[in-house]
């Protein structure tokens, strides 16, 4: 009878610690340089999946997902701390705005006014200019439903902020979903016409940051077109074809396949460097890409309401960067899928445009889905 009585205890207090498990919970990170207090905020999923957001440009952190054996690696490059994040930092898991990418010569027009943006990327504006999204406070709140854990994030944009016109209230929230799902949820509103492009900048590794290039890692990416790019990396406002180039991902290609092809959009590149037109299968989320590291087994989805996927190789990492555990980051150690409008489109009036009036929300969806092949 008392065995049977601690029996059942016994299965009670862990069925309690496996529900328990998921979760939101918030610890200080650091302070800004403005003295600004900045938290970490690590979700858990049932199956122990774990991410880590800071409310300091709304940056991943850390991404802690099982390989084939059920082993977990943080397949996510940044800091171990938060002072890496005030140092030399190519916006390892940022939320980027209110630009993601280029515009070029930082200008573009709007109902004739001509706006100035911070030429912080040789002539041209990239990532929101000199202080953009990635490098801003946000507020952050925990917005968990029914054991799902989540956090919400908010910005209030001042009109004229990096040159931007308009008043701009953003939200995004961040959910760990039980399908081993990290979804990420955009919204904005306006008090004045003005142009949006957000994104989410995480450098990915299947096999593990730190654990050397992603050459050998296989991706599938849904676009039969892309937008090829100038000597600095404005688009040309062409949408070419990926038939018979390196950009060709249209079936399972490795990484390295093609990287160092003698091609001219390669070589503008540095590698890959370019925005994906992807094919839309009918409205709300689709497909964008499929990528599998092939000796840990982890795959990631990514699934998206933009037209757009950015595919960086991180050929501007250079070794410079010591990351989490003091390790280095080499060239083409990571990969980006950022989910987006096209770059310089408030220039390009024949791409989908960005432009965002007072009375319309804009909202969009980016899905990383994790899951494991053998
Ligand atoms: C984006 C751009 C790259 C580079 C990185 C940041 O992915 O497309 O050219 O600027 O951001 O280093």
């Amino acid at each position: 009878m008392i065995l049977r009585l601690l029996c059942t205890v016994g299965l009670g207090l862990i069925f309690l610690a496996m529900t328990q498990a998921a979760g939101v919970k918030k610890s200080a990170f650091g302070k800004t340089k403005a003295g600004e207090p900045v938290d970490l905020y690590v979700l858990t999923n049932a199956n122990g999946m774990e991410v880590a957001i800071t409310n300091y440009g709304g940056r991943v952190v850390s991404l802690k997902v099982p390989d084939r054996t059920g082993k977990f690696a943080d397949v996510v490059l940044g800091f171990d701390n938060f002072d890496g994040y005030l140092g030399n930092d190519p916006y390892f898991g940022a939320l980027v705005g209110r630009y993601a990418n280029r515009i070029a010569n930082g200008r573009f027009t709007l109902d004739g006014h001509e706006y100035h943006l911070a030429q912080n990327d040789g002539k041209n504006s990239l990532h929101g200019g000199l202080k953009g999204f990635d490098k801003r406070v946000w507020r952050a709140k925990d917005a968990s439903a029914n054991g799902v854990p989540a956090i919400q994030l908010a910005y209030l944009s001042a009109d004229g902020e990096e040159g931007y016109p308009g008043t701009l209230t953003v939200t995004v929230t961040y959910t760990l979903t039980a399908k081993n799902e990290l979804r990420i949820d955009y919204l904005a509103t306006t008090d004045k016409p003005t142009v949006l492009n957000l994104s989410n900048h995480s450098y990915f590794n299947l096999a593990g940051e730190g654990h050397g290039d992603i050459l050998s890692h296989l991706a599938t990416i849904y676009a039969d077109r892309f937008t090829p790019v100038d000597a600095t990396l404005i688009p040309t406002g062409e949408l070419a074809s990926v038939a018979g180039t390196p950009l060709d991902f249209r079936t399972e290609t490795a990484v390295g396949a093609h990287i160092n092809a003698d091609n001219e959009q390669i070589e503008l590149g540095r590698g890959y460097d370019h925005n994906f037109v992807l094919n839309r299968t009918g409205g709300g989320l689709y497909m964008a890409a499929r990528i599998v590291e092939p000796s840990s087994g982890r795959v990631m989805e990514v699934l998206t309401t933009q037209p757009g996927l950015q595919f960086y190789t991180g050929n501007f990492l250079d070794g410079t960067i010591h990351g989490k555990g003091g390790k280095v980051y080499g060239r083409r150690s990571a990969f980006c899928m950022e989910t987006q409008h096209f770059p310089d489109s408030p220039n390009k009036p024949q791409f989908p445009s960005v432009v965002l009036n007072p009375g319309r929300r804009f909202t969009s969806t980016t899905v990383y889905r994790f899951a494991t092949s053998n």
